[in-house]
């Protein structure tokens, strides 16, 4: 639980690939992590700015990650606080954020230009989730992964994700061989998984044993419809009414559970050693409770 002194966890959630649940995972897992008593933090690092729509903040309206990156504002001056899931802070980010090549100056390093914000955020936040546009090759994306501790790979399990995923950990260990040898991968969460795909799961599941051995998340998120519902009003699944009888939503919490089990317990998780946590037992989903529970929202 929470401890005087930040934890000062960075994690970037990747996948150079759209559409695979980055911005979902991170919002909903920084929302369950601060359900625990935890401060969190997300900046959204994509110009398309999912997150900062999914938490609610209306388009253009603040100044954020564009300017965290370019001028002398801080996580601090930043961060949004008003609004926010509980324990839950954003910089927030806008379509201006994709001029950033032009804006920053010839000189600078761009992999390092999260190193300093971030010296900030480790000193006042638990968790840090840095949420990542569909590109490696993104200015921020880099920056993202070259100065993170963490990396938190999220995929949807699609036939085509199978090269994705083999692409994705080559970009790891590229991160790792030339520029950050300490990111280590915090784990791969399949999320928008039908129950049926159990043959793609399987294959899936082969691949990331082979290349990743022990770094699956034993949590996996379900498809539920009631996700795109939320993004598209700008709310969590934790602020809807009786959330803990919505399956998806306790998925989230167990799956923050295993982040916080992963990161409190660095050494053993890292040698193979760790232990998992108990399975989560999962009432059976009544979506017709989830979209009541969607629509009494409003
Ligand atoms: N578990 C899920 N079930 C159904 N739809 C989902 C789920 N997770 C994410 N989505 C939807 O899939 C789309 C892509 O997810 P998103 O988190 O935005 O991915 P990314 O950030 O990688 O582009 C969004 O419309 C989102 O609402
Ligand atoms: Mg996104």
């Amino acid at each position: 639980m929470k401890q005087n002194t930040p934890l000062g966890i960075v994690i970037a959630v990747g996948n150079q690939k759209g559409g695979t649940g980055k911005t979902t995972n991170s919002v909903h897992i920084a929302a369950a992590l601060g359900l625990r008593g935890y401060r969190c933090l997300i900046v959204d690092l994509d110009p398309a700015a999912g997150a900062t729509r999914h938490l609610g903040v209306p388009e253009n309206s603040f100044a954020g990650s564009l300017e965290l990156l370019t001028t002398d504002e801080t996580v601090q001056t930043l961060a949004i606080t008003e609004g926010m899931p509980k324990g839950v802070h954003l910089v927030p980010s806008r379509p201006q954020l994709s001029e950033l090549d032009v804006v920053l100056s010839k000189f600078v390093d761009r992999t390092c230009i999260l190193d300093q914000p971030l010296a900030l955020a480790r000193q006042l936040y638990d968790f840090v989730f840095l949420d990542t546009p569909p590109s490696a090759a993104a200015i921020t994306t880099v920056a993202a992964y070259a100065s993170s501790e963490w990396f938190l790979l999220s995929a949807f399990p699609h036939p085509l994700s199978l090269g994705g995923l083999t692409e994705a950990f080559n970009d790891i260990a590229d991160v790792r061989a030339r520029r950050n040898p300490e990111l280590e991968v915090l784990g791969i969460v399949f999320t928008n998984v039908d129950g049926r795909a159990t043959r793609l799961k399987a294959e899936l599941d082969a691949v990331v044993s082979e290349a990743m051995p022990g770094r699956r998340f034993s949590t996996v998120i379900s498809q539920a419809v009631i996700i795109p519902m939320l993004s598209g009003k700008g709310k969590t699944l934790f602020q809807l009414p009786k959330h803990d009888r919505i399956r998806v939503a306790r998925q989230y919490k167990q799956l923050a559970a295993e982040v916080e089990h992963r990161v409190l317990n660095r050494d053993a998780y890292l040698s193979g050693e760790l232990e998992e946590l108990p399975r989560l037992s999962v009432a059976p989903v009544v979506v017709a409770d989830e979209l009541d529970a969607a629509l009494a929202m409003g």
